[in-house]
């Protein structure tokens, strides 16, 4: 199975005229609300693309909770180790311009209660991995990153939102996961020169023995395993929006990597995901099936 241990959130999104500055209130006509969060996306991204998928995380006891899984359960995502918290569920509070700017304040809520424990008691073993983001507690993923590798199982860290995780939690990484602008940052975090993604990827294999893939956006994405270099073009497709690409892409290769794709055939199960992501508008509703995505792989 794959564990997804991350964040559940509730998007409210807001159509502003213009962004409010500080002190500034606007009015906006009306709202609507999304689920999101990470550790929901790429839980919902595994399961449609065909693998079994255990969410562990939290939620508040309030009605956002429900909506924050709605998607999920009804494809089956497993939900049994979510923990019910006092804390309200986590919610990005998006206004959008004219323009199609934004401004999102993200309020972490129960996520700052995630709990690794669930970890302990599932039963883990070699076929498992554990998929890692950066929306809750460091010390928590920490946790749950030694419980997966004592079991025998492989860690991902998608290195999303941008920041250098600590030492520690970056050597029980197996495969990491960043956009060009998160590989950049860990590059300088960890004080090298490099800049250029496949530079950062190499050198992360070569150096730490950390499998490394860089998602380039329309371009595809870079990938090092083993010493070999993989560039992979994403397919070309209409894009509507682009929300839900790297989410999907992240998913996808995990389902495939479980289901002994390899890496490279992961890689390009990721890409596939990552483009048909962005042909549908949204975050959850956009994030493909394993059908559509074989389809594309061809
Ligand atoms: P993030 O959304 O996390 O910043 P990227 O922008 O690198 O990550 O996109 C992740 C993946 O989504 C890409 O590797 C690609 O598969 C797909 N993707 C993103 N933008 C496009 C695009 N404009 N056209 C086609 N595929 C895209
Ligand atoms: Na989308």
């Amino acid at each position: 199975m794959i564990v997804v241990f991350g964040s559940l959130n509730l998007d409210l999104v807001t159509p502003v005229e213009r962004l409010p500055g500080a002190g500034e209130t606007v009015l906006g006509p009306g709202y609507a609300l999304h689920p999101g969060g990470k550790g929901a996306n790429q839980a919902l991204a595994a399961r449609r693309a065909g693998a079994p998928v255990v969410l562990v995380g939290a939620v508040g006891r309030d009605a956002f909770a429900e909506l924050a899984v709605e998607l999920l359960a009804a494809d089956g995502v497993d939900l049994t180790r979510l923990a019910r918290v006092a804390a309200p569920t986590g919610a990005a509070f998006i206004a959008v311009d004219a323009q199609g700017q934004n401004q999102i304040v993200v309020a972490a809520g129960a996520n700052a209660e995630a709990s690794a424990d669930a970890l302990a008691a599932m039963g883990l073993g070699e076929g498992d991995l554990l998929l890692l983001q950066r929306e809750v507690p460091e010390e928590q993923c920490l946790s749950a990153a030694k419980a997966m590798r004592a079991a025998g199982g492989r860690v991902i860290l998608n290195l999303a939102p941008a920041g250098v995780p600590v030492p520690e939690l970056l050597g029980l990484t197996d495969i990491l996961i960043a956009n060009e602008h998160e590989a950049a940052l860990l590059a300088q975090g960890l004080g090298w020169a490099e800049i250029e993604p496949d530079a950062i990827a190499q050198r992360l294999d070569a150096e730490r023995g950390i499998a490394c893939i860089v998602t380039l956006g329309a371009e595809g994405a870079v990938g090092w395993h083993g010493g070999v270099r993989r560039g992979l073009e994403a397919p070309r497709v209409a894009v509507v929006d682009t929300v839900a690409a790297g989410d999907s892409f992240v998913g996808a290769f995990a389902a495939a990597l479980q289901a002994g794709f390899g890496f490279s055939g992961a890689l390009q199960r990721g890409l596939a995901a990552g483009s048909l992501a962005c042909t549908v508008a949204g975050a959850q509703p956009s994030v493909p099936r394993r059908e559509a995505i074989e389809a594309l792989v061809g």
